[in-house]
């Protein structure tokens, strides 16, 4: 420390007064004397030397590397700031891809994750994760050879990244020297972030600036490290957590929990908040603790990764194509992202329904990039004032159809224009009507017009309704728009037109028929799986088949509700036809608006047409109610704890509601009965507090049989 002083003090030689010799000696004392203090404040948090002493260091080192430029020594702290400028980044092939992980939203979709990993290694073991803060940044692989940091790279496609060896090294978080005995060869994997308060400060300083203003940390993260002048990524402040690995000569770690240790000792950062969880509880109660203390971190996160802790059920387990099976996200719910909509237009669903939607400027809305939203109907687009042009606040949550949340009108831009909903039904023509009391505008074309005709054969099609493999949206369109299909039964007939007729040479018919296989994307193969997928399909359960018609406001759930108390379809048919709606509207769950929408479609001439020309070709099945009414578990609450071993937590809880009982999803002093898996934690606890009856998972089986 007395030597910084000397250097430091005001009697110090100018560095133009330096001679060859004394300039080297500095310069080596300072490459020395930085690292140290580097050092003290990456990785000890102890700081001994105060910003501005640090500063006249680092300055006067460029001082007399300018002057004297052949003395520029390979570690010299200037290094540290990349000096070159690139024109490109340069590639780099992966030694082992850099792979991505698959996504969840629920619990359930875990306890699946879960059942599956243990399932593969056919064990009813309990499996210990670490579960991880999902750092929402961009993933970085740092390569070390006899402990010196020699490359990085950029995840890229996960074969090939961009070599980014210059930018890494200015983030003063990665140790550019590792301790002895590390492996040979070592590949360090992490996150490079930007955190919260780095960002602003960013911001705030490019607002001053006029200069680029960033969206949301990491494209600040993203817009700094991939720069081609790495001096612009050493003024940014970035920061990196350190999570796994890539090549290593000799693997010296067991366990992901070993690797932290090492990575601890070797100078990375590791997140504190890594925690290993052997139970769907704990998973679960760490998930609910991270949520809860996300906005208050200073990083941005959108998830939790869970690993399977052991390397070695980690190597049996293995990969999918793109994804560890050993490894999976779980993603926070909801997630939000500012964007601005460059048009507006009107949808026409199959029951007529016009439905506006916002064309976007292209998002990344957590993880997923979205260019529609859903804007509902005129209503909402006037409580909102939406105009094209807007910028809007747009949110995405598990699978649902993005939304629009707000429009932000400090950034309207003048030119923003009102969009004025159209009274015609932009496919057909046709009147669009909105009754009284309705929010919804509706093209009267029927099935004239050829949108409606289209939806309704997708949505007849589609997984709830007949589920023909291979028949998904695109073949409709084909199809459709080259008059090979209009309704649903013309599915059926498919097989019978397609034949090639011309091959019976004395017949008369000269009709070559569809030749389905001739087509663009088409084959022999393809064209017959299709047939066998429709052939399937010629007996289908009567839920299915009320659901496939497409009967305005009946969904899957009241077309079950149907099923069960009509029994046939001939009954369900009768009674609307004769007008008898009394006993529709008795059912427990039909009002009186859903009464009226199921009646006028068994009204309507064309309806009643075409199912019956379907029903030349598919039987429909009476429906056999399997609900057990007078179970031990009917009308009970149940709740599922720990992991269950024979059943997915998705199975069992089917099961427990076949046999009349309500799943809920915390133990209250409502709940009858707590199933207790392995390992389960403070939902039994609190079971047995309260004096609930506690079943094991068999206790539970039996009850159901
Ligand atoms: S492990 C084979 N751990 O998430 C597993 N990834 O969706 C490789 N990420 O590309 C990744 N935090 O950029 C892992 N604790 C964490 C993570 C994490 C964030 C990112 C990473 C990866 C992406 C996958």
């Amino acid at each position: 420390m007395e030597k910084v002083h000397k250097l430091l003090a005001k009697d110090k030689k100018s560095v133009a007064e330096l001679n060859k010799e004394e300039a080297a000696a500095e310069l080596e004392y300072l490459a020395a004397e930085i690292a140290r203090a580097d050092n003290a404040y990456y990785q000890n948090d102890a700081p001994d030397l105060t910003d501005a002493e640090y500063d006249l260091l680092k300055h006067r080192n460029a001082e007399i590397e300018k002057l004297f430029p052949d003395l520029v020594r390979a570690d010299s702290p200037s290094k540290r700031v990349g000096s070159e400028v690139l024109s490109k980044f340069g590639k780099i092939e992966h030694r082992f891809p850099m792979l991505s992980l698959g996504d969840v939203f629920s619990l359930d979709e875990v306890d699946d994750f879960v059942m599956s990993v243990k399932r593969f290694l056919n064990t009813p073991e309990n499996i210990t994760f670490m579960a991880e803060p999902k750092i929402d940044g961009l993933s970085f692989s740092a390569r070390y050879e006899n402990g010196i940091f020699v490359s990085g790279a950029t995840r890229g496609d996960g074969v090939t990244g961009e070599d980014i060896t210059a930018n890494l090294k200015t983030i003063k978080q990665l140790p550019l020297k590792l301790p002895h005995g590390v492996p040979d060869i070592l590949e360090v994997r992490g996150e490079v972030y930007m955190a919260k308060n780095d960002f602003f400060a960013l911001n705030e300083k490019a607002l001053a600036e006029h200069t680029k203003i960033f969206a949301n940390p990491r494209n600040a993260a993203a817009g700094s490290l991939r720069q081609l002048d790495a001096r612009i990524t050493a003024e940014r402040n970035l920061s990196i957590w350190a999570y796994t690995w890539g090549e290593v000569s000799s693997r010296q770690w067991q366990t992901q929990e070993e690797f932290f240790i090492k990575l601890k000792e070797w100078g990375f950062p590791v997140n504190p908040l890594n925690k290993l969880c052997s139970t769907l509880d704990e998973i679960e109660d760490n998930f609910q603790h991270i949520m809860e203390i996300r906005a208050d971190l200073p990083y941005d996160i959108d998830g939790v990764v869970y690993k399977v802790n052991s390397i070695d059920l980690q190597n049996r387990l293995g990969f999918l194509t793109r994804t560890p099976r050993w490894a999976i996200a779980h993603k926070f719910p909801a997630e939000q992202a500012l964007t601005r909509i460059v048009n507006i237009r009107v949808q026409v669903g199959r029951t007529g329904a016009l439905t506006p939607v916002a064309d976007l400027e292209p998002v990344n809305v957590g993880g997923v990039i979205v260019s529609h939203a859903t804007l509902h109907n005129e209503d909402e687009i006037a409580r909102k004032d939406i105009r094209i042009g807007d910028m809007v606040v747009v949110q995405r949550a598990g699978d649902v159809i993005p939304q629009i949340v707000e429009v932000k009108l400090d950034k309207r831009p003048a030119e923003a224009k009102p969009f004025v909903f159209p009274n015609v039904c932009p496919e057909c023509g046709a009147h669009a009507i909105r009754e009284e009391n309705e929010a919804i505008r509706r093209c009267t074309g029927g099935l004239t017009c050829p949108a409606q005709a289209k939806e309704r054969l997708k949505h007849f099609v589609s997984k709830d309704a007949f589920d023909i493999v291979g028949f998904g949206d695109k073949v409709v369109e084909e199809f459709f728009a080259e008059g090979i299909l209009h309704n649903p039964a013309d599915i059926f007939t498919l097989e019978e037109r397609n034949k090639n007729n011309a091959d019976d040479l004395f017949a008369h018919n000269t009709d070559k028929g569809l030749e389905l296989e001739k087509r663009n994307g088409w084959g022999k193969l393809s064209v017959n799986n299709l047939f066998a997928a429709i052939n399937q399909r010629r007996q289908i359960t009567l839920p299915r088949f009320i659901y496939a018609l497409g009967i305005p406001q009946v969904g899957s759930a009241t077309a079950l509700l149907l099923a069960k108390n009509y029994g046939s379809f001939d009954a369900l048919q009768k009674d609307m036809c004769a007008k008898e709606t009394a006993k529709l509207v008795a059912i427990d769950g039909i009002g009186g608006e859903m009464a009226k929408d199921i009646a006028e479609f068994f009204g309507e001439e064309h309806n009643l047409k075409v199912i019956a020309e379907l029903r030349q070709y598919v039987e429909v099945e009476n429906y056999v109610n399997d609900e057990v009414t007078d179970s031990l578990l009917s009308g009970k609450t149940v709740v599922f704890t720990g992991t269950l071993t024979s059943l997915t937590r998705g199975e069992a809880k089917a099961l427990a509601q076949r046999f009349g009982a309500k799943v809920a999803g915390s133990v209250s002093s409502h709940t009858d009965f707590v199933v207790v898996g392995a390992d389960a934690g403070s939902k039994a606890k609190k079971a047995a507090e309260l004096g609930i009856t506690i079943l094991s998972e068999d206790d539970f089986i039996q009850m159901t049989r």
